[in-house]
């Protein structure tokens, strides 16, 4: 048995553009996400330019990620960048207390995530310590960082063997300040966050893009706060651009915290319950993008979702302190949903970013610790599926009719899931069917233009909880799928059960 959804789209009415930077990541010490991840120094066996492992960097160039979001998360907080500076031998070892109490030699700092940004062609945005540092300490990274000429700060890179300032527009300023970031109430973290967005200063021509800690989930008064606070300043109604945006943390947990469930073995119901949650991110940027309005009409200020993604138990026998998850075609297809939603808020959503890269959470890629080997996730692939819609424009997709929906203890999902985006005169849909049984068909009447030249991709697999492993790493990859053509001006799309398909095409 299979339903039937018939769409809409009209190819010439362009909607706002999806900031390529809603595909970002996140590079957090934690676990085994920078040591063993991203970088193995530079004596070890696996290649690596500078420590960097050149295998991870190979393969998320093929995503084009558009920015890298570091240190922390959590980490952040405790992490004082000048310990992670100057001669390898001369760091200092700190304790990662939030992660498992692991010693942390500082010898992945600055200069090591400069270059990583580098090797992967993508922009950096650091999250700078408000919870256990300093406003100098933060304006002082900044200015190490950007600023040319001769001070302080800029004297000690040029001796750190860096001549010329980087360019790092984005800046956050603290994470989650409510709980590990600081335990601070809404009202005090509005202040701090005014007076650290002061001292970070714009150098030359790299202009700051400031991102005030913000919300977890669907706690709008803390974005009201900030939101009043920048619109308010003193006893005057005048704006001043202190930050550019506000982000909010949103994860996926199908479980109770003490008891998240497992990554790959799960029932029926609680495949359907983590995609219900993961559809509520639309709820969450509604709700979070109304209060906005209220302040900012016109959206000149941002929302920053810089932490998504799945979070199960860990995996078990691995440190509980390391999040370590394995990654099944159910984050898949999490994955794909939470980016049909950023494609339809694209005109408040400027940046994501999953957590995290590698080795933690809804991770892109897994290590292995002891072979090294590299394992690409059911995840990996629908960003790389996805990557055409980076920087977009959105087109919207009018369901007409009846949508198949599930049951989930009262609620309702949807379960097929469609967006589309238009770029250089190329057309890209994007289409999940998160029924874990039943086949789809999607009629979408595509006005305003033709499409030709169709190509189509399909990922999937024979259970909702296949995954990749060393010994099978291509047990969930996406092929080239034959379910796909134009018939009277309506694109025609078969979806098998718990499917991703992408459909890309000329738009004339
Ligand atoms: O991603 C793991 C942790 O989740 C981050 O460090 C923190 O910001 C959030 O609570």
């Amino acid at each position: 048995m299979s339903s039937t959804v018939n769409a809409v789209v009209n190819l010439d009415l362009e909607g706002p553009v999806i900031s390529r930077h809603v595909y970002g990541h996140f590079a957090e010490h934690l676990g085994r996400c920078i040591y063993g991840g991203f970088y193995v120094g530079e004596d070890s066996d696996i290649p690596n330019e500078g420590g960097i492992r050149l295998d991870v960097v190979e393969a998320l160039r093929a995503l084009d990620i558009p920015n890298l979001r570091w240190p922390g998360g959590c980490f952040a907080d405790e992490y004082h960048w000048r310990d992670g500076i100057g001669p390898k031998e001369d760091r200092p070892v700190m304790i990662n207390t939030h992660w498992g109490g692991v010693e942390e030699n500082n010898h992945f700092g600055t200069h090591e995530f400069m270059a990583l940004c580098e090797l992967l062609g993508t922009e950096p945005y650091i999250s700078g310590n408000v919870g256990s540092g300093t406003v100098q300490e933060m304006s002082e990274w900044v200015e190490y960082l950007t600023r040319d000429g001769d001070s302080p700060a800029v004297r000690e890179r040029k001796a750190n063997g860096r001549e010329e300032p980087w360019k790092v527009k984005y800046w956050g300023l603290g994470n989650e300040t409510w709980g590990c970031g600081g335990n601070m109430s809404a009202e005090q973290y509005a202040l701090e966050a005014r007076r650290y967005a002061t001292y970070c200063r714009n150098y030359g021509d790299n202009k700051l893009y400031r991102i005030a800690a913000g919300a977890s989930d669907f706690s709008y008064g803390w974005t009201e706060t900030l939101m009043k606070q920048l619109s308010h300043l003193g006893c005057q109604r005048v704006e001043r651009p202190l930050y550019q945006a506000v982000s909010v943390h949103y994860y996926t947990v199908a479980g109770p915290w003490d008891n998240k469930g497992s990554a790959t073995e799960f029932t029926t119901d609680e495949y359907y319950t983590t995609l219900y949650k993961a559809s509520r991110t639309d709820e969450l940027l509604t709700g979070h993008g109304n209060v906005m309005d209220l302040y900012d009409p016109k959206k000149e200020i941002g929302i920053v979702l810089d932490e998504w993604g799945t979070w199960w138990d860990v995996e078990p026998g691995t440190n509980p302190g390391f999040l370590y998850q394995q990654n099944t075609m159910r984050d898949a297809l999490v994955a794909s949903v939470h980016f049909d939603i950023f494609h339809k808020h694209a005109d408040r959503l400027v940046m994501a970013n999953i957590a995290q890269t590698v080795n933690v959470l809804q991770a892109m890629i897994l290590t292995d610790p002891d072979s090294g080997a590299l394992v690409l996730t059911p995840t990996y692939h629908v960003f790389r599926m996805n990557k055409g819609h980076q920087d977009a424009a959105s087109l919207q997709v009018h369901v007409v009719g009846d949508k198949p929906v599930k049951d989930v203890d009262g609620a309702e999902l949807p379960t097929v899931s469609v967006s589309a985006s238009r770029k250089d005169g190329r057309l890209l849909v994007s289409l999940s069917n998160l029924d874990a049984d039943e086949a789809a068909d999607v009629s979408i009447d595509l006005r305003g233009g033709a499409v030709t030249g169709l190509a189509s991709e399909i990922l999937t697999a024979a259970a909702v909880n296949a995954h990749n492993s060393p010994d099978a790493p291509e047990a969930v990859a996406p092929r080239a799928h034959d379910g796909v053509r134009i018939e009277g001006g309506k694109l025609l799309v078969h979806l098998p059960a718990h499917s991703f398909v992408t459909v890309a095409g000329d738009v004339a």
